[in-house]
């Protein structure tokens, strides 16, 4: 993902997500009227800026996004950096090494919209957002993730073809394992309380997004597609159809005779997990 532009032109049901989760348990976390919130794989910064900012309390402390790819980075601290008390800085959620001592232990709340299924190792990302949250006040995440897309099945059916193996090696460390798990509401909690939550709720839920037409769809997978730059150019738009045509083919539709044009709706699953830290059970 590599191309903030690309990923902020299409990323229409990414963001339509974040603001109906964002609306329903944005009430729910635990306020204090001076907080300070960081959100890891805040991409392009506009789910964080049009939804996230303009939820938290008028004397909020600190706003910081935070991005494992640079370009992301600089593209959100030069849309958005001039906002006061927000920064956006380079971070690897699932990082092995000690948290930069600014961000360690700094945060009342963690938040993740979209980006958690990318992480290399989940139980050391969960461990780190519980590192980020205040050792003293305890504080809590709200985390959006992906569990299910078609996208996924499709990237195995292209990773078996001749013309397209050899640029999806790897391809098993881009699919999350989430999307293979039996109780995904189950294993996420076992997860959070092992990494030392004493709070958790997690809501399995299936969507549906309606896409304008096809090709806002086929962006967006453009955009979010590991395997396209290590793709010849010459040969991305044949991978992409190749690619749109299988997510099409598995819900029974024919990519090369289908309307175009037409709305085009993709079903998806998500998980929202929200949890606290100790210290924080009862307090609302
Ligand atoms: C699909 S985008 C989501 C962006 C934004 N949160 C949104 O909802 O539109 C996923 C983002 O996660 C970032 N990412 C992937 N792995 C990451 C990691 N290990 N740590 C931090 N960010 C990561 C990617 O660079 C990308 O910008």
């Amino acid at each position: 993902m590599n191309n903030p532009e690309l990923y902020r032109k299409a990323n229409a049901c990414q963001r339509c997500d974040a603001q109906q989760i964002i609306k329903e348990y944005f009430p729910q976390l635990n306020w204090n009227g001076k907080d300070s919130l960081i959100d890891l794989g805040t991409g392009s910064g506009d789910v964080l800026m049009d939804f996230v900012h303009p939820s938290l309390p008028c004397n909020f402390q600190r706003l910081v996004g935070s991005d494992i790819n640079p370009k992301m980075v600089d593209y959100a601290q030069h849309e958005y950096g001039h906002h006061k008390n927000v920064e956006f800085r380079i971070l690897d959620m699932a990082t092995r090494k000690n948290l930069p001592i600014d961000l360690r232990g700094q945060f009342d709340h963690v938040t993740s919209f979209y980006a958690l299924m990318y992480a290399s190792d989940l139980r050391q990302t969960l461990s780190n957002i519980l590192d980020l949250l205040r050792p003293d006040a305890g504080g809590d995440c709200l985390l959006l993730t992906l569990i299910h897309h078609h996208v996924y099945l499709s990237y195995k059916i292209l990773a078996a073809m001749d013309k397209w193996w050899k640029y999806m090696y790897n391809m098993d460390s881009y699919i999350p394992p989430q999307i293979y798990w039996k109780n995904p509401m189950h294993k996420f909690e076992n997860l959070m309380f092992g990494s030392g939550f004493s709070e958790c709720h997690v809501d399995i839920q299936s969507k549906i997004f309606t896409y304008d037409n096809v090709e806002v769809f086929r962006t967006n997978m453009e955009a979010v597609c590991p395997f396209l730059p290590r793709i010849p150019q010459t040969l991305q738009s044949e991978f992409m159809d190749d690619l749109m045509y299988h997510s099409f083919q598995i819900i029974g539709i024919n990519y090369y005779t289908m309307n175009r044009r037409a709305i085009s709706p993709i079903p998806h699953r998500v998980a929202v997990i929200y949890a606290r830290k100790l210290g924080q059970i009862g307090l609302k």
